[in-house]
């Protein structure tokens, strides 16, 4: 994917030698690369040391639709040495993260512009079924005026908006990322209708909407952050605004699920983690609100979203 391999095989096959000088690095340990990639049908070689694109290396194109690209080049740059630092985590229940890289992850993003932008498209490719999905589930206009809190590059906002085009709403983001949305929402014509409101969920969060959503967001938290963000919302909303939590419901047992995997790469990057119901009643308990509505639908990968009052 950095290399952008696929990107070069698109006007057909190339020899290593080519690829090699066209991405200025060394053909041996290249070949030794493409060939383990055509064993998974990633490429595949076509004669010796000739390399043409298959279906599944078309995916890893930058602008193929899907998440491939994006989740590599984080994967690749962030991910494994994350996960090699793991048991940092293991011992201190922080960030093997932050541990390594001197500052937490959204630092990190928010110093690096490019790898920013990767990970907020990463975001908006891996979650926009979701969107569609959670839309389909929950009747989000009934809540009102709606913030959504860490709302990465709106993509629920657009939905939510394109759907309903009698609604307003605001996202609200780190200081680096909004201002990649007012320019974005302001290009679209959107930016009338979604306020776009910067600072950090941490410190302080904007009053005067109807309701509060935060949309896979407390996963990235320790308890402790995860309760300092909802205290936080339930500042701004006062006693009557919602809070709707989107988040993975870790299922009891034994049995395998999507939010058991992805349990590891929360604690390795954040020191955070996934939630059962449980958990969630007991973080909610904490900062003031009650849980009025558990809604979840035949998704596998267990997404839910959870309701709240103000107690
Ligand atoms: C896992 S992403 C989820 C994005 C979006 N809600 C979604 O569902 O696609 C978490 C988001 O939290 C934002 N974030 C992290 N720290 C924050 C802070 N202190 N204040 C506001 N947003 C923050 C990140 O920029 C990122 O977009």
């Amino acid at each position: 994917a950095k290399l952008e391999l696929t990107e070069h095989l698109m006007d057909g096959p190339k020899s290593v030698q080519e690829l090699a000088a066209l991405c200025s690095v060394a053909a041996g340990p290249l070949y030794q690369i493409m060939r383990s990639l055509a064993a998974e049908g990633i490429y595949r070689e076509e004669t010796f040391e000739v390399f043409s694109n298959t279906n599944m290396s078309r995916l890893l194109h930058r602008d193929a639709p899907g998440p491939a690209w994006n989740y590599s080049i984080i994967v690749g740059e962030l991910y494994v040495s994350t996960f090699a630092n793991l048991f940092h985590s293991v011992k201190t229940g922080q960030s093997a993260f932050a541990d390594l890289n001197g500052m937490s992850y959204w630092d990190y993003l928010g110093r690096n512009d490019e790898l920013g932008a990767i990970f907020d498209n990463l975001m908006t490719r891996l979650y926009d079924g979701d969107v569609e999905y959670l839309l389909n589930l929950y009747d989000f206009t009934s809540l009102g005026r709606l913030l959504d809190v860490g709302g990465g590059r709106g993509s629920f906002v657009r939905a939510l908006m394109a759907r309903h085009p009698e609604v307003e709403c605001g996202l609200f983001e780190l200081p680096a990322v909004s201002g990649r949305n007012e320019l974005e929402f302001a290009a679209d014509g959107l930016g009338g209708r979604c306020e776009i409101l910067s600072g950090s969920f941490l410190e302080e969060i904007p009053s005067g909407f109807d309701a509060y959503l935060v949309k896979s967001v407390l996963h990235n938290w320790d308890d402790e952050h995860a309760a300092r963000i909802l205290r936080n919302c339930r500042a701004a909303g006062g006693n009557s605004a919602r809070l709707v939590i989107v988040d993975f419901i870790v299922p009891p047992g034994n049995e395998p699920s999507f939010a058991k995997g992805l349990d590891l790469t929360m604690l390795a990057l954040f020191g955070g983690k996934e939630r059962s119901l449980i958990q969630f009643d007991q973080l909610l308990a904490g900062v003031g609100y009650r849980i009025a509505s558990v809604v979840e639908g035949e998704s596998q990968r267990g997404l839910a979203i959870i309701v709240a009052d103000p107690v």
